[in-house]
């Protein structure tokens, strides 16, 4: 059995073209486009080019994109001051900045002080506190696209599942179980303590792999049949970007699986424009 492909590329066009519909009857409505700032810390190439694509698809969304980069070396101090303006700025509506921060910058310290109604990740104490107890909030953009190409694999259809998340992050791990609890799976979050991972991964009907690990997940560890969400983008020394999974392997056994790239990476940005616009109507009410 070869698995059919999660062609997250085209599910995220979709999302974003959705997004920008409503964005314009937004402006329409209150006078302005939604608004999302962006913070750059330092110089580091990877996050430069994230936060450059963020702000292509925001203009490309019709919501107006604001890039404020400080140097490498600022203090915390500096960077608390930019969020609380951005906090007052009546015409920004998400805040995003940008991780990883430098090491003399406490990233928590930080994250607390974003307006948790701007907070478009959806990292602050606040919304992950909302999320875990099934109130309405912002949640973080990468679970929440792994969550939407899940839905659509199962028309929707996801309670009782099985599904094991592997990797226990603030940004991924934690809130896609919460995720998966709230649609009403049965959830098993591994890490790298875990005893046995591949037991857990075999008995799994969803398994997603947000490890950072390349191929860390073997094709043998995928029960037949089983849906696959690769949230890893590593790239090897030769150059190629590959997932936490083992895809040529997996993909002889899995019933879906996201490809790298262009299964779960998408979703992410256009989760983020989406999250901005939700933020943008609940501050106009
Ligand atoms: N760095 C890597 N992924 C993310 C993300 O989703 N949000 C932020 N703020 N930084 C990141």
């Amino acid at each position: 059995m070869t698995a059919r492909i999660i062609d997250g590329k085209a599910r995220a066009a979709a999302l974003r073209a959705d997004v920008a519909g409503h964005v314009t009857h937004f402006a329409a409505r209150i006078g302005r486009a939604p608004g999302l700032a962006v913070v750059l810390v330092g110089e580091d190439p990877a996050s430069g080019v994230y936060v450059r694509s963020k702000g292509k698809a925001t203009r490309e969304a019709g919501m107006v994109s604001v890039e404020r980069r400080l140097p490498a070396d600022i203090d915390e101090w500096a960077l608390l001051e930019l969020v609380s303006e951005l906090n007052a700025d009546p015409a920004i509506d998400g805040i995003l900045v940008q991780l990883p921060l430098p090491s003399q910058i406490d990233a928590q310290a930080v994250i607390g002080a974003i307006d948790p109604a701007k907070d478009v990740d959806g990292f602050h104490p606040v919304n992950a506190g909302r999320l875990a107890t099934g109130l309405p909030a912002l949640v973080p953009c990468t679970p929440l696209g792994c969550l939407m190409l899940l839905r659509e694999a199962y028309d929707g259809k996801l309670a009782g599942l099985d599904a094991v998340v592997v990797g226990r992050s603030n940004i991924v791990g934690k809130p896609m179980a919460q995720l998966l609890l709230g649609d009403s799976c049965t959830v098993t979050i591994a890490h790298s303590r875990t005893r046995d991972v591949a037991a857990r991964v075999r008995s799994a009907d969803i398994v997603i792999a947000a490890v950072g690990i390349p191929h860390f997940i073997a094709g043998d560890w995928i029960k037949p049949g089983a849906t696959v969400i690769d949230v890893g983008i590593n790239r090897l020394p030769d150059g190629r970007l590959v997932g936490d999974v083992d895809y040529a392997a997996a993909v002889e056994v899995a019933g879906a699986i996201t490809p790298v790239p262009g299964g779960v990476g998408p979703m992410t940005i256009a989760c983020l424009l989406r999250n901005t616009l939700v933020a943008a109507c609940r501050r106009e009410g």
